[in-house]
């Protein structure tokens, strides 16, 4: 064990079964006045059925970028340079905008990173859910209003009939996370991507909110994308754990064999960061530097200027990610 805090993860790891989805040598870049900021480079991952794969990594390390490249929500001046993201054997980057259309907030849905941006204050909650029941699932407005308390109720929300009237800003952040969520199952979604659902919230409702991303996973076996900080929260909810450093995925593994040995200087650095599970802390206060500003890309290891074991060999040249003990690791001073 090498400096890891004695976390209880998920256990056993369901056996890995079909690819949902698969990125491959994924590459987002930013043209800004400053130059070109290289978000994402040369990312690949793989998401089977029914598995929780955690996305963690620093502030502004790509994460999001990630996430929003597999729905297609990059915007100008953002551009997806390269790469391929399938979904279920499809190619998501060459549909036509109607076929992606039909699959996002269908098939694949999102929780944003920030729930207010993502609810319309002006429409009831319940208006909200059944205009995504009508649109991906096509039932018509009693079934769907009918469907639309039913989800409410299953993501805890009491006295769903009445609450299906309320607008967003009569809800608490934890409520409206709930709500979130409930439209975002609405179409019964195949994979949920979450970007860092419980951020904004406090300690006793991230928990409760987690717990209830559970279980709805597992009730219908959802692949899910969790994005996160918080090492923690992979332990109690993922499957798999990936890793991201200033663009680049630097370590993944299994949950398990990540808590039992991480192998980057970098993921040690987190476990470091995080004193207890369940406390929030500042990101990653205790590794020295900041990540940086990618523009131009870093020759070698991006994470050198903080790393204790940085030596000369690492930056010589691009370091691949290579495979040691079940994890793939971008080191080579592993
Ligand atoms: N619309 C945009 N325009 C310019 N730069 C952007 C844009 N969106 C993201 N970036 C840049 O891309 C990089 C990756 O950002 P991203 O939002 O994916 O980070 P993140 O890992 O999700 O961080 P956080 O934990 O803060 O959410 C950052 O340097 C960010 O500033
Ligand atoms: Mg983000």
């Amino acid at each position: 064990m090498s400096g890891a805090p004695a976390y209880r993860t998920k256990g056993a790891a369901r056996p890995g079964r079909n690819k949902v989805l698969e990125i491959e040598g994924l590459s987002v870049h930013f043209d800004l006045s400053g130059g070109r900021l290289l978000a994402v480079r040369g990312l690949s991952l793989a998401l089977a059925e029914g598995r929780t794969m955690g996305l963690v990594g620093e502030s502004g390390c790509g994460k999001s970028v990630t996430a929003h490249s597999i729905l297609r929500l990059i915007r100008p001046p953002g551009v997806i340079a390269s790469g391929r993201v399938e979904y279920s054997g499809r190619d998501l980057l060459s549909l036509d905008e109607d076929e992606m259309a039909s699959i996002r907030g269908g098939e694949i849905a999102m929780i944003f990173q920030e729930p207010m941006t993502s609810l319309n204050p002006v429409l009831t909650i319940g208006y909200q859910i059944t205009e995504t029941l009508r649109t991906h699932m096509g039932l018509g407005t009693k079934v769907a209003r009918r469907r639309a308390i039913e989800l409410l109720d299953s993501v805890g929300i009491g006295d769903p009939a009445r609450r299906i009237s309320a607008y967003p800003h009569e809800l608490s952040g934890g409520m409206r996370q709930r709500v979130m969520i409930a439209m975002s199952l609405a179409a019964s979604p195949s994979l949920l991507i979450a970007d860092e659902p419980t951020t904004a919230l406090d300690v006793t409702i991230q928990a409760q909110i987690l717990d209830l991303l559970l279980r709805l996973q597992r009730e219908r076996g959802m692949s899910l994308l969790l994005i996160t900080h918080d090492l923690g929260v992979v332990a109690n909810v993922a499957d798999d754990v990936t890793i991201m450093y200033a663009g680049e995925i630097v370590e993944s593994a299994t949950v398990k064999g990540l808590f039992e040995s991480p192998l980057h200087p970098y993921t040690k650095g987190l476990f470091k960061a995080i004193p207890r599970i369940g406390k929030r802390v500042k990101r990653l206060s205790t590794i020295p530097g900041v990540v940086p500003a990618f523009t131009p890309p870093p020759v070698g290891c991006a994470f050198y200027p903080r790393c204790y074991k940085a030596a000369a060999e690492c930056l010589r040249g691009p370091i691949p990610l290579s495979s040691a003990r079940g994890h793939a690791v971008r080191c080579i001073r592993v």
